[in-house]
Parts: structure tokens; sequence; C-alpha cells
């Protein structure tokens, strides 16, 4: 079976990774977590003292970039990130980091150097990348394109029940939808390749779904129809 590449773009807490991730899982591509990569480069940044008063030390930044090496290994059907041979799997989700990550990923040099690495990534096809401007410009040739959202109210609460689940009570629920807000704002109004949604791809509201599982389902039929109508 001649294998294709799937894009899936989107605002941040769309459910657009759970559905990514289960989506290649079930049909045996390779997920790629575009938005790990960014909140690599934030951790880094952060550690290396390259964030203050909500700038970043772009200058500074660019010079370190070849010292940063990002990669992916599965362990125990999992994907993790690596940032310099350091499992940073946790780390790279915890507040500090998502709060800064969109100011990182609006420099122009950062996002040249992940999108050479993504498209190093999805050259064989058969991966199923998620992130904000896979359709648009890292693989713009790729046979499937969905672009998921949904109101920044019920992103919130979702994200808000996944921390609250993990016994994360460090913030509230206004807290989250504050930071959904401005990352929604940051990813669509930079210059640099902002969020939108590529002309021909499909939009997907996954506030219509009311579990992940009916959202994953929707993505698994949808592939499955494209492959059977392409006869692939
Ligand atoms: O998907 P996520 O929430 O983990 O993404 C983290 C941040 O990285 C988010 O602010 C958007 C940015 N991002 C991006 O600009 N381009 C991508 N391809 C993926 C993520």
């Amino acid at each position: 079976m001649k294998k294709i590449n799937v894009a899936i773009d989107g605002t941040s807490s769309s459910g657009k990774s759970t559905m990514a991730k289960a989506l290649a899982k079930s049909v045996g591509y390779t997920y790629i977590d575009t938005g790990a990569m960014y909140r690599s480069v934030a951790l880094f940044c952060l550690r290396e003292g390259l964030i203050a008063d909500g700038k970043v030390d772009s200058e500074r930044l660019n010079a370190m970039l070849p010292a940063i090496n990002i990669s992916f290994k599965i362990e125990d059907g999992k994907q993790i990130t690596y940032l310099n041979g350091e499992n940073v799997e946790n780390e790279i989700r915890g507040l500090e980091v998502s709060n800064n990550v969109s100011l990182v990923a609006a420099i122009a040099e950062v996002r040249h150097a992940m999108v050479r690495l993504q498209q190093q990534m999805g050259k064989d096809k058969g991966v199923v990348m998620d992130g904000r401007d896979i359709g648009t410009v890292v693989l713009p040739d790729a046979e499937i394109k969905l672009y998921v959202s949904t109101s920044p109210e019920i992103r919130a609460q979702r994200r808000f029940d996944e921390m609250r689940a993990k016994g994360d009570t460090s913030v509230t629920l206004d807290d989250i939808i504050a930071n959904v807000k401005m990352r929604d704002h940051i990813d669509m109004t930079r210059a640099e390749s902002p969020l939108r949604k590529a002309d021909d791809a499909v939009e997907v509201d996954s506030g219509q779904f009311s579990t992940a599982e009916e959202q994953i389902a929707w993505a698994v039929n949808f592939f499955n129809d494209y492959m059977e109508k392409e006869g692939k």
C-alpha cells in the first residue's frame, strides 16, 4: 500500500495532538509532534537565560541554534522528546514553557531550522505531523490536510481537566483561558508563517465530539475513506 503524509494543524488544546497520535498508531504511521520541538527550544532558552521581560534574546539564540539537537524516541509505545540527549518530555509540558513558547516560535531563524528538520522527517511519507504550519509551509504537498479548532473556552476546559487529572492544581480555569487566548493571538498574528488554515485543508470543529475517542474515530474514518477513494 502506498504511503501518504497527513498534515494536522490547528489551535492549541483543540485535541489535534491526541487525534494525530492515535491516527498514526492506528494506521501504522510515524507521529511527529512539531509543537514539542518548539517547546524544546523554549526550554533551552529558559535554561540559558535567553528570555527576559517577555522578550527573547534572538541574537544569542540564533548563534546557539546549531547547539540545539532535538530528537524523538519511542519508549513503551510513547513518543519521548529529547533535547541534547536529555528526556524533556515532562518539562516541556509545564506552564513556564507553555507561557513562553509562542515567543520563541515567532523567531524566523528558529522556524527555518525546525521546518528543515520536519521536512527531512516527512520526506519518505508515512507521517502524521501536527503543528501550526504543516499544511501551509512544512508539507504543502501532504495528501490529507486537516485544520482542527473550537472555542477558547472549550479548549481551556480540556487542558484544565487534563491538569486536574494529573493532580496539578496550580492554575485556575481563568488562567488557562487567558493562556489559550494569548497563544492564539501570538500564533495567528506573527509575521513568520502564522497559524492559518491551508486553502485545501478540511476544517474540523472538535467541539462537535463529546469524547477524544469520537474525534479519533472520525480521523481514522476520514483517512480510510481517502485511501479507498484514491486506491492507495
Ligand atoms: O502544539 P503545542 O501547543 O505543543 O505548540 C507549542 C507552541 O509552538 C505553540 O505556541 C505554537 C508553536 N508551534 C508553531 O508555531 N508551529 C508548529 N508547527 C507547532 C507549534
